[in-house]
């Protein structure tokens, strides 16, 4: 079966993050996990936001939770003596990622949504998003890799695996191997509209993805590309089983997140990137400045059309009750 509407309504957490009335809920708060104990590390360009071993990780989301945050994504940082051609470490399932899903899982149960990131270049030893082929990023075979790693994701318990690759046919193929696997309950949130933007470069820092050549713009959306093309990428996840749709980066994109939302019947989503919030963090010196000016971005985002926000303010936003 490809379409499964009953996933978005599978627990609380996930029908209030999507269909609920708690602007907070709607938000998905994003962590780099990292192997090891008692390691909390800020990444430089990103002020606020650390890498973490599943300790610190656990604690966080604790506080974050206790503020109202409901929704995590979980990014698995890889040390560069694990990295391989294949990105062998993102489908292990004894890896720290797969073990901070499980931990989160079983402190908050289905009263949390646990989201992944499904994508080949944080294991991958050149940093590129597939398998690669003398120079070339390759499409099948890469699919198949990623259909490996969100099972992966599925048997320790994440909510919902979030493909951020940009290959071809992998929502289609993510949800056949979920099916054959047996998990009909885990959703699949997919980077529909996914465009090679500048503005993911503190993110590389952080999850240490860089490309070593080349770059993504062999599959990811050309920054120039019209809303014909946003609205067929949106339609073809829709159609191979996509859960939520997702527009990306978003600031420089709402008006993509207002085609996207009034073309499918799905559940949008928008990623408020990294390179986004660090413009943020520059600009305001102070709190008052940047709760006016995090709202301010925050309901653009509600009247572009997006149902679910990922962004690095909502630790800040529930913390000091920006939203209430
Ligand atoms: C992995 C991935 C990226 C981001 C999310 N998933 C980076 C990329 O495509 O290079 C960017 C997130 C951000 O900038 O905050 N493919």
């Amino acid at each position: 079966m490809n379409i499964r509407p009953r996933i978005n309504r599978w627990t609380q957490a996930r029908r209030s993050m999507l269909f609920g009335n708690a602007p907070l809920h709607a938000l998905v708060q994003p962590h780099f996990v990292v192997a090891g104990e008692n390691i909390d590390t800020p990444i430089e360009s990103m002020p606020g936001i650390n890498q973490q071993s599943i300790d610190v990780l656990i604690e966080t989301v604790q506080n974050d939770y206790d503020n109202g945050i409901r929704a995590v994504m979980l990014f698995g940082v890889v040390e560069h003596s694990e990295k391989d051609d294949a990105a062998s470490k993102a489908s292990d399932v004894d890896s720290h990622l797969h073990r901070a899903v499980q931990e989160l899982k079983s402190i908050h149960g289905d009263s949390i949504v646990v989201m992944t990131d499904v994508c080949l270049c944080t294991a991958t030893n050149h940093g590129h998003c597939g398998l690669v082929h003398e120079g070339e990023i390759l499409n099948d075979s890469s699919v198949e890799r990623l259909c490996e790693i969100a099972v992966s994701h599925a048997e320790v318990g994440a909510d919902y695996v979030c493909a951020s690759d940009m290959m071809d046919g992998r929502v289609i193929a993510i949800r056949s191997a979920l099916e054959a696997a047996g998990f009909t309950s885990t959703g699949i949130l997919s980077y529909s509209v996914k465009y090679a933007s500048t503005f993911y470069g503190p993110f590389r820092q952080a999850a240490d993805s860089s490309p070593e050549f080349g770059d993504r713009s062999t599959h990811q959306m050309d920054i120039s590309s019209g809303y014909d093309e946003a609205i067929l990428e949106s339609e073809l996840d829709v159609k191979e089983g996509a859960d939520i749709v997702m527009v990306k980066p978003a600031l420089a994109y709402l008006d993509v997140v207002r085609k996207v939302a009034d073309s499918i019947n799905r559940p949008v989503a928008v990623y408020n990137v990294s390179g986004e919030y660090a413009m943020v963090m520059n600009a305001t010196k102070d709190d008052n400045s940047r709760r006016r000016m995090v709202r301010e971005i925050m309901t653009a985002f509600n009247r572009a059309g997006a149902d679910v926000i990922v962004s690095y303010h909502a630790r800040e936003i529930a913390e000091k009750g920006w939203l209430d």
